[in-house]
């Protein structure tokens, strides 16, 4: 059956550190697997802007052996001029993958409904699971063995940042602690999926609006933007919103002491995050950008080995 990828938890457990132990492989030997050899095509699709899935995809994809089709906003008929599905059939004769950074997550549900190659979610409003595997790269280079270990998200809890790391975090086996103020709270059905996926994998979900306790302890401290692609308009009350989710020296100090932080980038130095964490000792996020490439590569070789 022709897999894709647009939720984390479109992965099993098992699934999921087969393809985390291809991207560690691949990170050691970066051109040992070659299923792109031709070259073949793979369509990189963009309706926001983008600077590390643009590179990565496109690295990663010339180091399978293949070719990236880039596609920038307004530049395909796709959306205005062509629907989803015409789209995804045509597309399906060229390339050997679909990848798409989109809005609305049910596009990408669409795209996979009428695609016979495999479709790559690169970010919608709801998920950005691409993020999530590199992140899983990183705690595991850092800490070791994932399952166990306690990892805090706090800021918008809302977004596709706060919607991924509960899937993904849940199925690795991790306690996953998410902190956000009232009204940016998970949706409960995600919530509720990751709480089913923590029950088999032993690990947990908790949502607070309490950001001391979801960092007391934790292995790893997260957060992102409080402001996504698509809610510009909402900046001056977001910034006021999250104030008290700010990832603060005091902050970290509550985590572990050995705690990293992670930050999916681009970072905003004044609201999310304070640059003596950001650009301090405990920060992986540099590691964490450079895993973009890695992850999305053993996630690429795993799809295209069941294509
Ligand atoms: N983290 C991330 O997806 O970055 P870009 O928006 O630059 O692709
Ligand atoms: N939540 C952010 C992630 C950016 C990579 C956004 O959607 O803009």
């Amino acid at each position: 059956m022709m897999r894709h990828f647009l939720r984390d938890d479109d992965l099993s457990p098992d699934e999921q550190r087969e393809v985390l132990d291809l991207a560690a492989r691949l990170k050691r030997e970066p051109f040992a697997e070659r299923p792109l050899e031709g070259p073949r095509s793979v369509s990189v699709f963009f309706d926001k802007t983008s600077t590390r899935t643009r590179f990565s995809f496109a690295a990663g994809i010339a180091e399978l052996g293949g070719n990236a089709i880039i596609v920038n906003p307004g530049e395909a008929q796709l959306g205005a001029k062509e629907s989803i599905a015409d789209t995804a059939q045509v597309l399906s004769r060229m390339v050997d993958m679909i990848v798409w950074r989109t809005f609305a997550h049910s596009g990408l549900e669409e795209m996979a409904a009428h695609a016979t190659v495999p479709v790559i979610n690169s970010l919608s409003d709801d998920f950005h699971p691409c993020q999530i595997l590199a992140d899983l790269q990183t705690i595991r280079e850092r800490k070791g063995e994932l399952a166990g270990l306690t990892a805090a998200y706090v800021g918008d809890a809302a977004n596709n940042m706060g919607h991924s790391y509960l899937l993904g975090f849940a199925t690795a086996g991790m306690h996953i602690r998410v902190a956000g103020p009232a009204g940016y709270h998970p949706r409960a059905d995600i919530v509720r999926d990751a709480e089913r996926i923590a029950a088999q994998t032993g690990g947990s979900v908790t949502v607070t609006t309490d950001v001391d306790a979801a960092v007391s302890g934790a292995d790893a401290v997260i957060t992102d933007t409080w402001v996504s692609m698509g809610q510009e308009s909402e900046k001056a009350a977001r910034v006021e919103t999250f104030g008290a989710y700010r990832v603060t020296p005091e902050l970290m100090d509550r985590a572990d002491d050995d705690a990293i932080f992670l930050h999916c980038l681009p970072a905003y130095r004044e609201f999310e995050v304070a640059p003596e964490v950001i650009d301090g000792p405990q920060s992986a996020v540099w590691d964490e950008a450079e895993n973009r490439v890695h992850a999305q590569k053993g996630l690429m070789v795993w799809l295209l080995s069941r294509a």
